[in-house]
């Protein structure tokens, strides 16, 4: 079958890395893709955001499943024109999409049936006054996030009234996140590690894929500004079978099936980010789609026939049969520009490619182009290094990735020294 996949980062690179594998692909497009999925398909300079041409594009291919990367376009409804157009879409209509896109409507439905979140409360920017009074009168920490969609920024954790008052200030008069700020959320501070699950459903039977751990500050040891994800590893060993079980039926299970019930049934992949508190797992965020650098970890890990799986989930009925995780161990670490995630420059050349000689390393694009031949940098988050070994070994995984990415060069090259580091820890 003749596939398009929508996007241009890091996971794009991992999903079309194993798309390519099946036997059913007769051919890979991607929209508008990088330098690394121009090796794997045909790569097509068309605007995402822009519905009816993407539209018009599979319509002339004829293409049969379209797998949506990220969120923009699913939250811009393009899952639904093309379904209305009888084309197979892996990924949520918009209105499935608002699990990502508005938080405040992802916490009440998690409230009304019971399913594990932190505490929380909510303002629109024409209740200010409510809000300062809100934060004169409760305990810190606190978490405060801007409703909508703010490119993994939105989300402020405040140590004192002083600095939550002062959130207040740049999300609501300064609106620093424009509309997505239009209303908050404010949560209650969750202690404990970290993990995301992806689940892949049709709407109704879902299966979940080996657990991973992203990486969001810039800095060793988490520390300054959030980023996209600087580096990642699956699987997540604090994600025992017995936490896995919990999350399925407390979690992945719950929502789903609210999500059916209500008219709104969620088709694609479903992220779960979670943190495992004294009480059990709860959820911090849902996204709508794959986790950008968890995917590059994770799918590696999977044997078996990918697309057939994300095709059953698009066609609602689900093949789980299709995939599974016989073990194995994977580390991606982020090769990014320096300044990122604020200013950084673009252009570099990029080399040391042939001085990996690797079979367990892959090296997936995030922000990368083609000059001629030459491999330029184009992005803040530029090379996600990846090694993939058959052993759950999670040391020496970390090991090969970062004796890889010490032979890559570029100009203002940035990468942290510590990714998967709290896996090994834990042991
Ligand atoms: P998000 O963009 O929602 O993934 O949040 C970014 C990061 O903020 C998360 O990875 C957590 O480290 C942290 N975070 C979000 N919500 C909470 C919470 N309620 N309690 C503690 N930390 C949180
Ligand atoms: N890795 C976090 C995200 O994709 O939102």
């Amino acid at each position: 079958m003749k596939v398009a996949l929508i996007g241009s980062g890091g996971r794009e690179h991992a999903i079309a890395y194993k798309l390519i594998d099946s036997d059913q692909l007769e051919k890979l497009y991607i929209l508008p893709g990088n330098a690394g999925t121009a090796r794997l398909g045909e790569n097509v300079n068309l605007d995402i955001n822009d519905n009816s041409s993407v539209l018009q594009f599979c319509k002339n291919r004829n293409i049969k499943l379209v797998v949506i990367g990220p969120e923009k376009p699913l939250v811009n409804g393009l899952s639904d024109l093309l379904r209305n157009n009888s084309i197979k879409v892996f990924g949520p209509s918009s209105t499935a999409a608002r699990i990502e896109s508005e938080k405040s409507y992802a916490k009440k439905l998690m409230k009304k049936y019971n399913i594990p979140t932190a505490d929380f409360v909510e303002y629109s920017s024409d209740e200010y006054s409510n809000a300062i009074g809100y934060l004169k009168s409760t305990t810190y920490p606190k978490v405060i996030k801007a409703n909508g969609l703010a490119a993994g920024k939105g989300v402020i954790i405040c140590n004192s009234k002083e600095e939550a008052e002062k959130t207040l200030i740049d999300i609501f008069k300064n609106k620093i996140f424009g509309k997505s700020g239009d209303k908050i959320v404010i949560e209650e501070f969750l202690v404990g590690d970290e993990a995301s699950i992806f689940a892949i459903t049709d709407g109704e039977k879902f299966e979940t894929l080996p657990s991973a751990q992203d990486h969001k500050r810039i800095g060793d040891n988490d520390t300054g500004k959030n980023t996209g994800g600087m580096g990642s590893y699956s699987p997540a060993p604090i994600i025992t079978p017995k936490i896995l079980g919990e999350v399925e039926e407390k979690i992945i299970s719950p929502i789903l099936c609210t999500l059916s019930k209500e008219n709104n049934k969620f088709i694609g992949c479903l992220y779960c980010g979670l943190i495992l508190t004294k009480d059990g797992p709860k959820v911090i965020e849902f996204n709508c789609r794959f986790g950008d650098p968890e995917t590059q970890s994770v799918l590696p890990l999977l044997e078996g026939d990918f697309l057939e799986l994300l095709y059953s989930a698009a066609s609602g009925s689900l093949n789980a049969k299709s995939i599974k995780y016989s073990g194995g161990s994977s580390v991606c670490v982020i090769a990014a520009s320096k300044g990122y995630p604020d200013s950084y420059k673009t252009g570099y050349r990029i080399t040391g490619f042939e001085k990996i000689n690797d079979p367990e390393i892959v090296i997936f694009h995030s922000g990368t182009k083609f000059k001629g031949n030459i491999l330029l940098t184009n992005g803040g988050r530029v090379l996600g290094v990846t090694s993939i070994i058959s052993e759950n070994n999670i040391t020496e995984a970390r090991n090969k990735a970062y004796n890889a990415i010490k032979k890559i060069q570029f100009t203002d090259i940035y990468f942290r020294r510590d990714i998967a580091s709290k896996a090994i820890e834990a042991k």
